[in-house]
């Protein structure tokens, strides 16, 4: 598969999905509280996508995938399956996934919530992960080398004790859930794709407390680490635009720190 160049117009229905994408994280930021299950959070996710949105989640039944997002809880890396067992608890730190097709189009954001008050340690590492991502989308603009944005993300993981997740990556994204080209997370010497406009990629870093290894559960979807330390993920869908890159999933919230438009000298 090649890598596909988008239009203004599939630049704006990719636009109108991760938008949805994003306000579906920050409606469910309410109802991340101790003693909910992460089968209610799908849910009510899976009600606001279908019936306020008028959308489809991406998730449901892709490749057998059996619920609306993804909820990944402390030592699970991505891929969590929302369970009604899985009950919040103080001080845990929880990843929600959501992907909208809206119009034939895809978005797809993800980001950290701390459940009450966790420890310092916890708290930093979802600091880092979503600080690697904002890193690596500073740098984005038509000419640059694909592999900076590992690079970039490596550099800046390698000053903490915390490792990089390498079996997952971002992806193009448009009217597929998953294009070409696969975005790494750390630095590869084999990467020798050039960022074009009109490019439309996810950037989604997975980052271990411990180190980067992983274990697929029974349920041939959950990722967890393999030495039970903790995993933060953030993710973001964007376009390459003439001189640096729109965030598509941008949250209202992060508009006080991060512009949409990232312009870059
Ligand atoms: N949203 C994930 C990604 O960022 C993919 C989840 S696939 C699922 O690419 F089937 F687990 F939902
Ligand atoms: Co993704
Ligand atoms: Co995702």
């Amino acid at each position: 598969m090649t890598i596909l160049i988008k239009t203004e117009e599939d630049i704006y229905k990719i636009r109108i999905a991760s938008h949805l994408a994003a306000e579906v994280l920050e409606v469910i930021e309410d109802y991340i509280k101790i003693g909910i299950s992460t089968n209610e959070l799908n849910n009510i996710c899976h009600t606001y996508i279908v019936e306020k949105q008028k959308a489809i989640p991406a998730c449901l039944n892709y490749q057998g995938f059996p619920k609306s997002i993804c909820t990944s809880v402390n030592d699970v890396i991505c891929h969590g399956i929302p369970n009604n067992k899985k009950i919040l608890k103080e001080g845990d730190i929880i990843n929600i996934d959501v992907t909208i097709i809206k119009d034939g189009f895809y978005g797809d954001t993800s980001k950290m919530f701390i459940v009450g008050k966790s420890t310092t340690q916890n708290e930093l590492l979802c600091k880092i992960t979503q600080e690697s991502l904002y890193l690596a989308l500073k740098i984005i603009k038509p000419g640059i080398r694909l592999r900076m944005i590992g690079k970039t993300i490596q550099k800046f993981i390698k000053q903490y004790n915390f490792s990089i997740v390498r079996e997952y990556c971002g992806h193009g994204i448009g009217k597929f859930f998953h294009e070409e080209p696969q975005i790494l997370h750390y630095d590869s010497n084999d990467e020798e794709i050039i960022l074009q406009k009109g490019m439309t990629f996810t950037i989604e870093p997975m980052i271990n407390a411990g180190n980067r290894h992983i274990r697929i559960m029974k349920d041939g979807w959950t990722v967890k680490t393999k030495d039970k330390s903790l995993s933060a993920q953030y993710e973001h869908t964007l376009a390459v635009t003439n001189n640096g890159c729109e965030i598509l999933s941008l949250r209202k919230e992060e508009k006080p720190f991060i512009s949409t438009i990232l312009i870059n000298k």
